[in-house]
């Protein structure tokens, strides 16, 4: 029998070999997905031709993480406050939702994706939900990549809902103030479970967090790129890796005591997560 010739390597494969063998991938990657409508407009076209084309964004962007290993992908797709957009805008962006919902939760499937979200859900389109939640069923038993949708979310809904709850259970007298620490404030918040964001990445060059993972950014790297999300795609995300590797996370401490050893050992996220 003849030898099984091995298919040559394409040049992503290449390059992300590379991002591999240069240093660590991050745990979790954070997006704030900005610039669809300004990528839309400079074009002539309507702002919902920059969603749909930051769709495709998405499918590559989900792909290159569950292929480079990273462990967590949370993408900032709708924010609380985008609810005060337009009313054709939102309801074409929840349909554009739906769809994508429709539509990829058989590749998530094929590709060992485990879909989540975190928002407040009882606000969005009863259908939406539906899809939503038959996508986390189907692939609740994933090992890859673990895609967290941020869907009507924003940081201060996450810290109030948490803090609500917390004082809930005060009241009830099932909680002395002094059990309150940051590790039960982390275990109340929608991220429970899920460890802190090591990189937050925003497209379309605007230098804020907007509202996003509020709490959970304290020790984040922060990436930001003049590209519109529409035109970022995976070179722009290996970027994005070679600058986080770059860094030197000191999580308030002095770089002796971060040697690369501790770093890789994975330490530091023990430190942070709570
Ligand atoms: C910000 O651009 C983007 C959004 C508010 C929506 C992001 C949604 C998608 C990429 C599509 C659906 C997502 C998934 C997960 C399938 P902007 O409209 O604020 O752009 P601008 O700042 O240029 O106006």
């Amino acid at each position: 029998m003849g030898k099984a010739t091995a298919r040559p390597a394409t040049r992503d494969q290449k390059a992300q070999i590379e991002l591999k063998n240069r240093g660590e991938i991050p745990h979790h990657i954070a997006i704030i997905m900005d610039g669809n409508g300004r990528w839309a407009q400079r074009r002539g076209m309507p702002r919902i031709a920059g969603h749909k084309a930051g769709v495709e964004s998405v499918r590559d962007i989900v792909e290159a993480c569950g292929q480079l290993g990273v462990k967590y992908l949370t993408l900032y797709a709708f924010s609380t406050e985008n609810w005060r957009r337009p009313e054709d805008e939102v309801s074409m962006l929840m349909r554009l939702l739906l769809r994508a919902l429709r539509d990829e939760t058989d590749r998530l499937q094929r590709n060992n994706v485990r879909l989540m979200a975190i928002g407040d859900m009882d606000t969005l389109p009863p259908e939406v939900r539906r899809e939503l939640d038959d996508g986390i069923h189907k692939t609740s038993g994933n090992t890859g990549l673990t895609l967290v949708l941020a869907l009507s979310y924003s940081g201060r809904w996450d810290i109030t809902s948490a803090v609500r709850r917390l004082v809930g259970e005060a009241a009830a007298g099932r909680l002395a103030p002094e059990a309150v620490d940051e590790k039960l404030i982390g275990a109340t918040l929608s991220t429970e479970g899920i460890p802190d964001p090591d990189l937050l990445v925003r497209s379309s060059g605007e230098l804020r967090i907007s509202n996003f993972l509020l709490w959970q950014l304290a020790y984040s790297e922060i990436y930001v790129t003049r590209t519109c999300w529409p035109s970022f795609r995976r070179e722009e995300l290996y970027d994005a890796v070679r600058d986080f590797q770059n860094r030197e996370r000191r999580f308030g401490m002095v770089s002796a005591q971060i040697d690369k050893k501790t770093r890789l050992s994975g330490f530091v996220r023990k430190v942070t997560d709570s």
